[in-house]
């Protein structure tokens, strides 16, 4: 007899796997958000200071999300060290490049994700990353707006602040369909 979809007395299925090597990715995208933000804090750059805090907590938030998926799935969790964070940077330009890069990769793990569900019949999974793909066509728009607008602004850090300002406003209200978090939500 074999089984295919979730987690078996055989061991992890490679979705259940890779859902927690995702809790990781997510912590490690958390705390490269506040490196970035503590950068933008320190040379007297609130909004974009901002911006980036928030976004640590949203990041945080997703491995939560992932979590409590893991814990309803009877999956055993384990709580992982993030990866290695980036902490020296010479431009604004440099931290939102690697803000973009960061959130393309993790499109791609989701990608990968989405993959193995859909190779083993995971129909609970695979309905599980529609909100967290979704999400990252969001996540990689913003930074790459981002990214266009420090190149427009050509060294004006005024200008862009300005920006950060009036159109990345911090969004309150959650966002529609978010899976639950375990315990509270933060972001
Ligand atoms: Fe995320
Ligand atoms: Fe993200």
């Amino acid at each position: 007899m074999t089984s295919t979809i979730g987690s078996t007395e055989h061991g992890l299925s490679k979705f259940h796997r890779l859902l927690l090597d995702q809790v990781r990715h997510e912590f490690t995208a958390s705390h490269q958000y506040i490196a970035l933000a503590a950068w933008f804090d320190a040379r007297d750059l609130p909004q974009l200071a901002r911006v980036f805090y928030r976004q640590s907590l949203e990041e945080r938030d997703h491995a939560m999300m992932i979590v409590r998926f893991l814990i309803d799935s009877d999956v055993p969790v384990t709580i992982p060290q993030p990866g290695e964070i980036e902490n020296d940077f010479e431009t604004t330009r440099d931290c939102v490049a690697l803000a973009l890069r960061q959130e393309k990769q993790v499109t791609e793990q989701f990608h990968l994700l989405a993959r193995a569900a859909r190779e083993e019949n995971d129909y609970t999974g695979e309905q599980f990353l529609q909100w967290f793909l979704q999400e990252q066509t969001e996540e990689v728009a913003k930074m790459s707006t981002l990214l266009n607008v420090v190149d427009r602004s050509a060294g004006n850090l005024f200008d862009l602040e300005t920006f950060v300002a009036r159109d990345m406003p911090d969004e309150s209200e959650g966002s529609a369909g978010a899976p639950g978090t375990a315990g509270p939500s933060v972001g």
